[in-house]
């Protein structure tokens, strides 16, 4: 099968890494702007905004592109809302959503001004007696989820995250003794659906717990967008997507004779696309009817297939133009454990070493999920603008970068 052009050519792979070195992250302007256009472009009914999740990527080059574009941030930890300000985001523009967190964290946010949505009755109590007259965002588990992977799905009976619907009694009780005003509503299901039914059925859910907050000022159905890693995968259609939740919305406005404000908050679709991970292949060995490819993209490097089995399309950039026979290809990396495995058995020609690779859609929890397991120094990234000049936005870790922290 041929596979899709990519924005990136075979021919400016060899370039790359011979000025950047191996292994590296790419992304591309255009289609990264092209993202985030079509998430500010998605609801046309009522007051609306997008905003990025940080936890995808969080190069702030990268976010400063999106703040730019119009977005704004979420964050889950005080790390993140650092990422966010160093890419000029304001404190009105940062949404802090975090899990299972101290004290402390949460009084980082609240003495920034940043909005916070607790996500559990004993973190809201938490911030209650810390905070008493403040305003606050509850997290709601819809009990609807979705996503890739079981490991994704982020809402349900047995998911970690959020107040179910039983207990939102508690939490109205906890917000009233406080004197704390609930402006906000979020929630997320899952990761990577393509499909936007299950995120219609928890979004009409939120509308209608909405109904009962009647100083609620917006309300957030989250992220989860995927994008087709596949290559015979069809695009999430944004377009119904849209008009779906317009409709929803203008019935809902229509019903409770109010205006809503609402928002999402991907992290997969804004940077997924635009970013390529490239690497060199090693050494070769046959075995079976086909071969395993040793490459410097370990799971260090590259966390999700070994993480929930992701697929990643990988295309070899052959640096020799010699014959080879197509046969089933594991591309594996340097990394010493048995799961270190990127993609198996893909059909392809068969890899030399010397070879280069390119894995498409690597924007998306590549970089942020990436680690200096076996001491191996994260990857450097470069920013490919619309004149097709590569930036560099982040230096490749050093060993002196591993040592730092030794007491
Ligand atoms: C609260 C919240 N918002 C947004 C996201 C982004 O998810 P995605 O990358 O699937 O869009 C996540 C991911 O876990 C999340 O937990």
């Amino acid at each position: 099968m041929t596979s899709r052009p990519h924005w990136l050519a075979d021919s400016q792979v060899r370039p790359l890494l011979e000025r950047f070195g191996s292994p590296l992250y790419v992304y591309h302007e255009p289609t990264l702007r092209q993202r985030l256009r079509e998430l500010v472009g998605l609801v046309g009914h009522g007051p609306f905004h997008a905003s990025i999740s940080v936890k995808a990527n969080g190069n702030p080059h990268l976010l400063s592109i999106a703040r730019e574009e119009g977005l704004r941030g979420d964050a889950m930890s005080p790390g993140e809302i650092l990422l966010l300000e160093r890419a000029g985001f304001t404190a009105k523009d940062i949404f802090f959503i975090p899990n299972n967190v101290s004290e402390s964290e949460l009084r980082f946010a609240h003495d920034r001004g940043i909005l916070t949505s607790l996500d559990s009755i004993d973190q809201l109590r938490t911030w209650a007696e810390a905070f008493p007259g403040s305003r606050v965002a509850l997290r709601v588990n819809p009990l609807v989820g979705d996503g890739h992977h079981e490991k994704v799905v982020t809402a349900g009976e047995r998911a970690k995250f959020g107040i179910v619907p039983s207990e939102l009694d508690q939490a109205r009780s906890i917000l009233a003794e406080s004197g704390i005003t609930l402006v906000g509503l979020n929630q997320h299901i899952g990761s990577g659906f393509l499909e936007p039914s299950r995120y219609l059925a928890a979004a009409s859910t939120l509308l209608s717990i909405a109904e009962s907050f009647p100083q609620l000022e917006f309300v957030d159905f989250g992220g989860g967008f995927g994008i087709p890693y596949r290559e015979h995968e069809s695009r999430l259609d944004l377009g119904l997507l849209g008009r779906s939740l317009d409709t929803m919305l203008r019935d809902w406005m229509r019903k409770n004779n109010r205006s809503i404000e609402v928002g999402i908050e991907p992290g997969r679709y804004w940077c997924a696309e635009c970013g390529a991970l490239l690497g060199t292949v090693f050494a070769v060995k046959p075995r079976g009817e086909g071969a395993i490819a040793g490459t410097d993209l370990g799971f260090n490097v590259l966390q999700r297939p070994a993480m929930y089995d992701a697929y990643h399309r990988i295309d070899l950039v052959a640096v020799q133009d010699v014959d080879r026979p197509t046969v089933p290809v594991t591309w594996a990396g340097n990394i010493c454990e048995s799961g270190d495995i990127l993609g198996a058995d893909r059909q392809g020609s068969l890899p030399r070493p010397g070879d280069l690779v390119r894995v498409r859609d690597a924007g998306a929890y590549g970089w942020a999920m990436s680690s200096s397991y076996n001491a191996r120094p994260r990857a450097a990234e470069v920013l490919v603008g619309a004149d097709g000049e590569p930036l560099l936005i982040r230096h490749r870790e050093t060993w002196e970068d591993l040592m730092r922290g030794v007491a």
